[in-house]
């Protein structure tokens, strides 16, 4: 089992089990912030990174028959399976699917009413954040949106492990990419800075915190024990204490021992930030 989730592209977490996976799980909370950005019947969107398009659906819901979508991704397994997707009748609206890179978008200048970005910033160093920023600028229209999704990993909990083990290990995270420049899967809330560098307005900000409770649902209870195994393996490789390494290890070898807990609960937090063209 690869629990690092990797892509042949070479991203952890964005392969097609986890993501689908992830959607299902938070489906509620990520739909509602899709929604949020207010795209309107009509329009061209982007889905820049699009994983394996579980925005894609309601990407053509909100633009519906009169619009269009657009979604890229670096990985050819994640874009095949939005090309199946497409093909299943899963999009409402035209829809075209291609490998590229958010660092070099293969569109015309001010292609688009709306870039939708949604957890590829982590993956990114600040200096290409800034260069993406700058070609979401060029393919969107005056007036458009720009709106980017990613996660706030210094909020992750699963109780009824102490949350202070997951503030250690995302701490050593961020102590080891120190000075990379990697953006990290805790960018989430940081990334107004880059709209405002790129010139864009009327900015934007608002999170979620996508909370479950015991019982766990069957979706919320295979993604958290997946979720665990990844974390054990990320805390096997960092500066935390042997004791978090352990109670980390302990819990990936017996999710249910923590999922049945009555006092189960698991919480992430994602951002999304919101800005305009200029006119
Ligand atoms: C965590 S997944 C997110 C997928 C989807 N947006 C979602 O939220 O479900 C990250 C995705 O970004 C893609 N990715 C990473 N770097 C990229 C790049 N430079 N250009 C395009 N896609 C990229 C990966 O292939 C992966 O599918």
């Amino acid at each position: 089992m690869n629990d690092a989730r990797m892509t042949s592209t070479g991203h952890a977490v964005s392969d097609a089990p986890w993501l689908d996976l992830h959607f299902q799980a938070c489906r509620a909370e990520y739909e509602e912030a899709l929604r949020f950005v207010g795209i309107a019947p009509g329009w061209t969107v982007l889905d820049a990174g699009c994983g394996s398009g579980g925005y894609i659906p309601l990407l053509g819901e909100l633009v519906g028959p009169a619009g269009q979508v657009h979604a890229l991704d670096l990985a050819p397994e994640n874009v095949a399976d939005v090309e199946r997707l497409v093909q299943e009748g899963h999009c409402a609206a035209p829809t075209e699917v291609r490998v590229g890179s958010v660092l070099d978008l293969p569109f015309a200048d001010a292609t688009f009413d709306c870039v939708w970005c949604a957890n590829v910033a982590q993956y990114l160093t600040e200096a290409e954040f800034t260069q993406v920023m700058g070609g979401f600028r060029r393919v969107a229209k005056p007036g458009g949106l720009v709106a980017v999704k990613d996660s706030d990993g210094t909020l992750l909990q699963v109780l009824p492990l102490d949350p202070a083990i997951f503030a250690r290990r995302v701490a050593a995270r961020r102590a080891k990419a120190a000075g990379t420049g990697l953006l990290g899967s805790w960018c989430g809330s940081s990334l107004a800075r880059f709209f405002r560098q790129a010139g864009l307005t009327d900015i934007v900000r608002k999170g979620w915190l996508v909370e479950r409770w015991a019982p766990p649902s069957p979706a919320t209870r295979e993604f958290v024990a997946m979720g665990l195994r990844y974390g054990a393996g990320l805390a096997a490789e960092l500066d935390v204490p042997p004791a978090d390494r352990e109670a980390l290890r302990a819990a990936a070898a017996d999710p249910d021992g923590v999922l049945d807990d009555p006092d189960f609960c698991s919480r992430e937090a994602f951002v999304v930030t919101i800005g305009r063209i200029p006119t």
